[in-house]
């Protein structure tokens, strides 16, 4: 059979239809998993890989974030000094992505980083005593002429607003900071997210780095550049593409974080070899109870392919025009689940959980995925010691009220990030049955 060649839209908004397709025509998933893309070639403007089902496709990447071949066992030891790096790659905006044991202990990692004289810190209320002066050293030490102030805000998804980020606004303000300053975001994804905003509109955009200290924020969400505030009637729905100048992983940051925000990242883990790293899923099914003990080469492992995995899809879809989207794997049930439970109840990864769970249970429904994988899904997340239903007190209604004002949502139309096909594929669509949605809704929720 021959295969046909992949076809490339750039800048194309998928709402991904199933054509009726002819069966001579279909091409191999094999064939098109050797053709290989230079992200390079393709940092400005997407491009995505389509087979002839219209479906995204996970081209062989010849990106900087080189994809190393997963291996049952983790390779290397964190606590190197030497960090690994994972490069993203977006042209002028390429930035690395540091990841070891110690690498606060480290100050030329994050200096080299600093443009101009001013540095502003910001964190939050239970970050600040654990690693602001450990912080505020690597960015001082044998540097003299640098002046560091730092801002702490309070703690929780329920701060992650426009209030709150005034409070980082008013600091850089009154510390008279320059077009030439640094912005550091010290904590979780929900310092990364507001400090990355900030940071983003400050003066129209100053420097900015991340050091993440959560899972979460370590596997995700302080790369690649999203950065925004909630409003109380949706999540993340102010916001801006931001990209950092670096982002510094110190893995024995997690020694202090607490087993359910552990849990919480792993959610984020789990969707990468869902949506795209087959071979990554079954590592983690044989490495899981590694991972809840924090064994630190099992942890310095999944950081490492999960930072791989989201630096190719970020190089290659920048500003979300669609392979992006389907990071978001769950995470429109999720969203919902927040938004109507009050931000700060269910951790962003429990709801991610729950939300892939019914994504999942959808595209089973849809007959687009087996009953294995079904079980496979609720097993890990059972193992990772994640949520697999909503909260008992969602509706079906909250669930559709929240899920109208998704950012995915194009002309009236949801579009949602579904399974299909073996472990590791999926689609971002528009075009499935709605009793599908209806009927797994009314699965999950008691009215
Ligand atoms: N921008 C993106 O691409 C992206 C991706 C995923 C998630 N997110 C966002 O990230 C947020 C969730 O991030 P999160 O799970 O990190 O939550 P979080 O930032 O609220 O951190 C979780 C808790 O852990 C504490 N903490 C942080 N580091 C610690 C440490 N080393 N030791 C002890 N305690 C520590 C925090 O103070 C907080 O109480 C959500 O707002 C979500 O929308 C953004
Ligand atoms: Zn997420």
């Amino acid at each position: 059979m021959a295969a046909a060649a992949p076809s490339f839209c750039p800048n194309r908004t998928i709402s991904l239809s199933t054509p009726s397709h002819n069966h001579n025509q279909l091409t191999s998933l094999h064939s098109l998993r050797r053709f290989s893309v230079s992200s390079s070639s393709i940092s400005s403007r997407c491009r995505l890989l389509f087979d002839s089902n219209n479906r995204i496709l996970t081209p062989t990447v010849k990106a900087s974030a080189a994809a190393t071949p997963v291996m049952d066992q983790p390779t290397s030891s964190s606590s190197s000094a030497v960090p690994t790096t994972v490069d993203v790659d977006l042209g002028d905006r390429s930035y690395p992505i540091y990841i070891g044991s110690g690498l606060l202990n480290q100050p030329d990692l994050l200096q080299r980083h600093v443009h101009g004289k001013q540095v502003l810190v910001v964190t939050n209320s239970t970050v600040a005593p654990l690693y602001l002066d450990k912080t505020i050293w690597a960015l001082t030490d044998k540097n003299p002429n640098i002046k560091v102030e730092s801002v702490i805000l309070p703690d929780g998804e329920q701060f992650k607003n426009m209030e709150t980020l005034m409070k980082v606004f008013d600091k850089a303000i009154e510390s008279r900071m320059d077009r030439r300053c640094t912005f550091v975001a010290l904590g979780g994804g929900v310092i990364g997210d507001m400090c990355g905003y900030a940071a983003a509109s400050y003066l129209r955009g100053v420097n900015f780095i991340q050091i993440p200290t959560t899972v979460m924020a370590q596997v995700d969400s302080s790369v690649g550049g999203k950065t925004g505030i909630n409003h109380p009637l949706g999540k993340n729905m102010i916001g801006a593409f931001y990209q950092p100048q670096c982002v510094l992983i110190d893995t024995d940051t997690l020694n202090t974080l607490p087993d359910r925000e552990l849990a919480s990242g792993l959610a984020e883990v789990i969707k990468y070899g869902l949506i795209r790293d087959a071979k990554f899923f079954e590592w983690q099914e044989k490495n899981m109870h590694a991972l809840l003990a924090r064994d630190p080469n099992a942890f310095a492992y999944a950081i490492k392919r999960s930072c791989e995995n989201k630096a190719e899809v970020v190089s290659l879809d920048e500003k979300e025009s669609g392979l992006r989207a389907t990071l978001n794997l769950g995470h429109t049930f999720g969203h919902a689940i927040e938004t109507s439970s009050g931000y700060g109840h269910w951790f962003h990864g429990e709801a991610v959980a729950a939300g892939t769970v019914m994504a999942v249970d959808m595209s089973y429904r849809l007959g687009w995925i087996d009953d294995s994988l079904v079980k496979r899904v609720d097993m890990i997340l059972q193992q990772a010691k994640l949520p697999t239903t909503p909260p008992e007190a969602m509706t079906v209604e909250m669930f559709k009220s929240v899920m109208a004002v998704d950012k995915k949502v194009a002309d009236g139309l949801l579009r949602l990030i579904l399974l299909k096909g073996p472990l590791g594929n999926c689609v971002f669509t528009g075009d499935y049955d709605r009793k599908a949605l209806d009927d797994t809704l009314h699965a999950f929720c008691k009215s």
